[in-house]
């Protein structure tokens, strides 16, 4: 088999030293060693899309939060879903991401960053949310290995209460927060009810259709003070 040729190597305050790897014409992306991404995997990020922008398709002034960027697999779904007037916004929180993805990473989703209607925030999505109001149809995040199996550490607030109370704010009455996760957290899916979702939990193939399934948790925001 082929050795990993480490492409990038970026060391990042707060998060410790990201690097991206190829082999073959596999890429990788690892956080202190540890596998975030693969590109031979991507078919639950790309479910989250069309879970998140089910219903969305014919409607216009659509907006729609990803959160993380990675290699761009959701970001592409979301926009090959969208209409002309749709409006996507990325928040990612480590720079060097977004750079590979303006470069050697580019055509592995189709250059998704290049669409006029993505804007790229360079930030922690969480902190992103907490100054929106009422301002997505959809919110999907994908930033980490799930609620239980953290790479950053920083991200746990995400998956707690007052990240939840904070994508409650940012969407807009009966939108939806999807979540992906490598595997199922039902502390997870309860927090979500009591923060104001009604949850659909979804088990999609990581790769085609058999093999490894990771779970999405997807929740539509109920009308303030309704269980
Ligand atoms: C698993 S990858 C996302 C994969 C993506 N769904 C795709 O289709 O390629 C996770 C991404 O989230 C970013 N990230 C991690 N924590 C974040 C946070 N708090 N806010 C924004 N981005 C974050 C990582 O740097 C990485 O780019």
């Amino acid at each position: 088999m082929k050795p990993w040729e480490t492409l990038e190597r970026a060391e990042v305050p707060d998060v410790g030293e990201v690097t991206l790897a190829r082999r073959g014409d596999e890429y990788v992306f690892r956080v202190r060693g540890q596998t975030l991404m693969s590109s031979r995997q991507h078919g639950s990020e790309e479910a989250l899309a069309e879970a998140g922008c089910e219903g969305l398709a014919g409607r216009s002034g659509v907006r729609v939060l990803v959160g993380g960027l990675g290699f761009g697999y959701t970001t592409r779904a979301v926009l090959d879903r969208l209409g002309p007037d749709a409006r996507v916004t990325v928040a990612e929180l480590l720079p060097v991401v977004v750079t590979w993805n303006r470069g050697l990473l580019a055509p592995l989703a189709g250059a998704p960053l290049e669409d006029p209607r993505v804007t790229v925030v360079e930030l922690d999505v969480g902190k992103h949310m907490a100054r929106q109001s009422g301002t997505y149809d959809a919110i999907l995040l994908d930033v980490d290995n799930g609620p239980t199996a953290l790479t950053h550490p920083d991200n746990h607030g995400l998956y707690g209460r007052v990240g939840l109370a904070h994508a409650v704010q940012a969407l807009r009455p009966g939108g939806v927060l999807g979540v992906w996760s490598a595997g199922p957290s039902p502390a997870f899916e309860r927090r979500m009810e009591q923060a104001g979702f009604t949850v659909q939990v979804l088990h999609p193939a990581a790769h085609g259709t058999k093999g490894t399934r990771h779970t999405l948790f997807m929740g539509k925001r109920r009308p303030q003070g309704r269980r």
